[in-house]
């Protein structure tokens, strides 16, 4: 009886010192366990006189009884203590200010592409669109250059094996407009174009803008005007313009679109070649062969077309003199451009 109560202080001790869950299964195992200390005394009971043996057994297992109760508090204590410290290590504070939230920003080339497609669609033009992976019909027969004809070699085309190209201008999405809608029309057709040419002012992909109008009485003069008044609208400027003959096989006549240098004031520069313009587009009348392969009448309807390089435009109105830094998707530079 002696024996057994002092052994129960120790155990309750014990298990009162455990400082983790872990320690505490250890101690429940000593005293608890097959082998352990308590267990021990039941199976010594065999060894008592018979008449000794239930109030005997009955005080044992009182003993176990009230150790479990001991282990099951402190288990619960330690359960808690441990949650408890979890919580903490994990603790947010909420009011500090959020890291890396800087928000994102269109990138300046997409910005004008917005602009531009905005402004034409107040002129009444739509937005169409077409693949930059074309073929051979669309990027070049349709738009009147036959097979082996010298202008193919204005563009550097970026060819696939099985003879499908990536398109090298916009101007195939003219004939597919033409075929899709057929006349009158006016669309703008902006997206991603590929040659193999690279410096300040060329790279291998770029963007340009098609504009197609076709109507019954559609006139260079109207073309003109519409340019001019774009670029007036884009710059928000009195802006000089100039048309420069020039040869599109699928224009008739053709001219090229050269603003005046925003770098130098027209006076000649690195960016301009010392020329004092920037060449941004290409225009003219769409010649007929273009409008009978597109299926539209070429007696009753005429129209105009221009492509523009949206990289270009970009570049003059924000004030970048190297293209290529469009491309480089270095933040410092794209940073710039978020509030503009
Ligand atoms: C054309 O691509 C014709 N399809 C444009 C056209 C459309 C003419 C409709 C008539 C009617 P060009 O190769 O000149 O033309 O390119 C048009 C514009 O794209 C150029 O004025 C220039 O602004 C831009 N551009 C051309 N090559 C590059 C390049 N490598 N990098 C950046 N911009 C370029
Ligand atoms: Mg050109």
């Amino acid at each position: 009886m002696q024996e057994l109560s002092s052994l129960v202080e120790r155990a309750l001790a014990e298990v009162a010192a455990c400082a983790g869950l872990a320690a505490l299964d250890e101690a429940r195992v000593r005293w608890l366990g097959k082998k352990g200390t308590l267990t021990e005394q039941l199976k010594s009971l065999g060894s008592l006189p018979a008449a000794e043996r239930p109030a005997a057994g009955l005080r044992i297992n009182d003993a176990k009884t009230r150790v479990q109760a001991a282990i099951e508090a402190r288990r619960e204590v330690l359960t808690r203590e441990e949650i408890e410290r979890t919580l903490a290590a994990g603790k947010i504070d909420v009011s500090l200010p959020g890291r890396g939230e800087g928000r994102g920003g269109l990138h300046p080339v997409t910005k004008a592409r917005l602009r531009i497609e905005a402004l034409f669609q107040r002129a009444g033009f739509e937005v169409a669109t077409g693949p930059e992976i074309e073929d051979d019909f669309h990027n070049f027969e349709a738009l009147n250059f036959p097979l082996n004809h010298p202008a193919r070699a204005m563009h550097d085309t970026f060819y696939f094996p099985d003879g499908k190209l990536l398109r090298t201008h916009t101007s195939p999405v003219q004939i597919r407009a033409m075929l899709e809608r057929g006349a009158p029309l006016a669309v703008v057709a902006p997206g991603r174009v590929y040659r193999c040419d690279s410096d300040m002012t060329h790279s291998p992909m770029f963007h340009q803008i098609e504009g197609l109008k076709v109507g019954e009485a559609v006139s260079f003069a109207n073309m003109k005007a519409m340019l001019h008044g774009f670029l007036q609208a884009f710059f928000e400027q009195d802006l000089a313009m100039r048309l420069r003959p020039s040869y599109f096989p699928f224009t008739e006549p053709s001219a090229e679109v050269d603003m005046s240098c925003v770098f130098c004031g027209g006076k000649g520069c690195r960016t301009c070649k010392h020329t004092g313009w920037l060449e941004i587009a290409g225009c003219g009348m769409v010649h007929p062969n273009v409008l009978m392969a597109s299926g539209i009448d070429a007696e009753r309807y005429s129209g105009y077309a221009f492509g523009m390089g949206i990289d270009r435009l970009t570049m003059l109105r924000y004030g970048v003199n190297d293209l290529r830094l469009f491309f480089e998707n270095d933040l410092r530079f794209l940073e710039q451009f978020r509030t503009l």
